[in-house]
């Protein structure tokens, strides 16, 4: 985020806000995840790949008998998705689209040769959407974003450790999305997350919380 806790541009356009030793780590976390997943906004206006870039990084996945990037997860209530989105298009892992019941069949009829739709109900629980990521396999679930995923699986309080990386400018524009929206965090005046580490990576800086009893520092 910036430094005003901005995680993009208050317009459509894509803004970076990493450095390249930064992407780097992140590239390294994804390899070490069963599943990287993003709101549907997220892939509408960045259009991310979400793959493991590094070859030897996938190559290990390989050897350990994994595909070589993780799946892809995403959800919609409208389903306004383009099976071209990179999101769809790239990496030869699974995607998931968990769909709010309503558009679930419009879901199929447009995602359906790209990806597996599931029926998440009325609105997409992300408990019970992690608890069914867990019975497809995925142990180890990265959220990468944007502000209205990050707040639901931060008050939903199924957040194991919280990675911030805080980015030397400033947006400045209310329209931008901030790292969160509002809502009643488990972790509040009363209640401090704890600090586990605080690293400079170049110009950036990463801050992570434990945020669980299943954090462990030596993961990253
Ligand atoms: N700096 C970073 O690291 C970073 C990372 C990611 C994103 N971003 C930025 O964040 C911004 C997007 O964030 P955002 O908060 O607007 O969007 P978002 O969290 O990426 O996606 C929100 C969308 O996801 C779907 N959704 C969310 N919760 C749902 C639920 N419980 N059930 C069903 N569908 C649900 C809805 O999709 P539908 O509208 O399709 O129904 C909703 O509009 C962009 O500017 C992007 O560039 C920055």
């Amino acid at each position: 985020m910036s430094l005003d806790g901005y995680l993009g541009s208050g317009t459509r356009r894509r803004l970076l806000m990493s450095n390249d030793a930064d992407f780097d780590r992140v590239d390294a976390l994804r390899a070490g995840c069963d599943a990287i997943l993003v709101g549907a906004a997220t892939i509408r206006t960045d259009d991310p790949r979400l793959t493991v870039r590094t070859r030897e990084r996938a190559q290990r996945r390989v050897a350990r008998g994994l595909p070589p990037t993780p799946a892809k997860v995403t959800l919609t209530h409208r389903a306004d998705l383009d099976p071209r989105a990179r999101f769809f298009a790239t990496g030869d892992s699974e995607k998931l689209v968990y769909c709010g019941s309503a558009q679930v069949e419009t879901a199929r009829a447009r995602l359906g040769t790209v990806a597996t739709v599931v029926d998440g109900g009325g609105r997409v629980d992300v408990r019970r959407m992690g608890e069914d990521l867990a019975v497809r396999g995925v142990q180890r679930l990265m959220v990468e974003g944007g502000g209205t995923v990050h707040t639901q699986f931060l008050t939903a309080d199924v957040v194991d450790e919280l990675h911030l990386v805080v980015a030397p400018f400033f947006v400045g524009d209310s329209r931008a999305r901030r790292f969160v929206g509002d809502g009643r965090f488990p972790w509040n005046p009363g209640r401090r997350a704890t600090l586990a580490e605080v690293r400079p990576i170049g110009d950036v800086v990463l801050l992570r919380y434990a945020l669980s009893p299943r954090f462990r520092l030596e993961e990253d």
